[in-house]
């Protein structure tokens, strides 16, 4: 099974992936996360040019689209293995929706695996650029609005499941877990 968590800067998806894994293999599963950008060459070129202060014009977009891309073609492979339960801190989705033009994304990223369940952490375009590190020329509020938007239209094309990152950690992270466990067959009363 291949979870993905996609959300705006900030939503809190590192830390709701790892509390994500410590329940999952407590009750049994064999799970491996994983996060793009990697850590590949082409992962951190890609941290590079996210500092650019021209990262949002047109053409910088489509180099990040093109590099964006060819970085997740690296994790495809792996995605085989069906004995484990794969999360991934992003994915395609995440191009779609910050990204453009949408066509063309999804033409580069055809080789890219869907998601069996998407996890989308929607979360005030407020409170994201105030938990923002400030590093990535993404982390602003007028271009984080069309990203969060374009979040909740992308969400309906696949199985998923909208959490309200807004709250408190657990709060959250219990919310998630009870949105998964049907998708697992894991008893709904059993979650702590
Ligand atoms: P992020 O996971 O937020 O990294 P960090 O934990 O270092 O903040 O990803 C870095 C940025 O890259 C983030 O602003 C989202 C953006 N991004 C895209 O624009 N397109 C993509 O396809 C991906 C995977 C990320």
């Amino acid at each position: 099974m291949y979870i993905v968590f996609e959300g705006i800067d900030g939503a809190g998806k590192s830390t709701q992936i790892q509390m994500l894994r410590e329940w999952l293999e407590a009750n049994g599963f064999r799970v491996e996360t994983l996060v793009e950008p990697t850590d590949s060459k082409i992962g951190k070129l890609i941290r590079e040019m996210l500092q650019r202060p021209d990262a949002t014009t047109e053409s910088v977009q489509r180099m990040l689209g093109l590099l964006f891309a060819a970085d997740r073609l690296l994790l495809m492979d792996k995605l085989e293995d069906d004995s484990k339960i794969f999360i991934s801190d992003r994915s395609f989705i995440s191009s779609l929706a910050y990204q453009e033009p949408a066509e063309w994304i999804d033409e580069i990223n055809r080789y890219a695996k869907k998601p069996d369940l998407l996890i989308l952490l929607d979360l005030d375009v407020k409170t994201s650029v105030a938990r923002a590190s400030g590093e990535d020329t993404f982390e602003n509020e007028e271009f984080l609005t069309r990203v969060k938007a374009n979040y909740l239209k992308l969400a309906e094309n696949y199985t998923h499941e909208i959490i309200d990152a807004d709250r408190g950690v657990n709060k959250v992270s219990s919310d998630i877990k009870k949105a998964v466990a049907p998708y697992l067959g894991i008893c709904p009363d059993c979650i702590l």
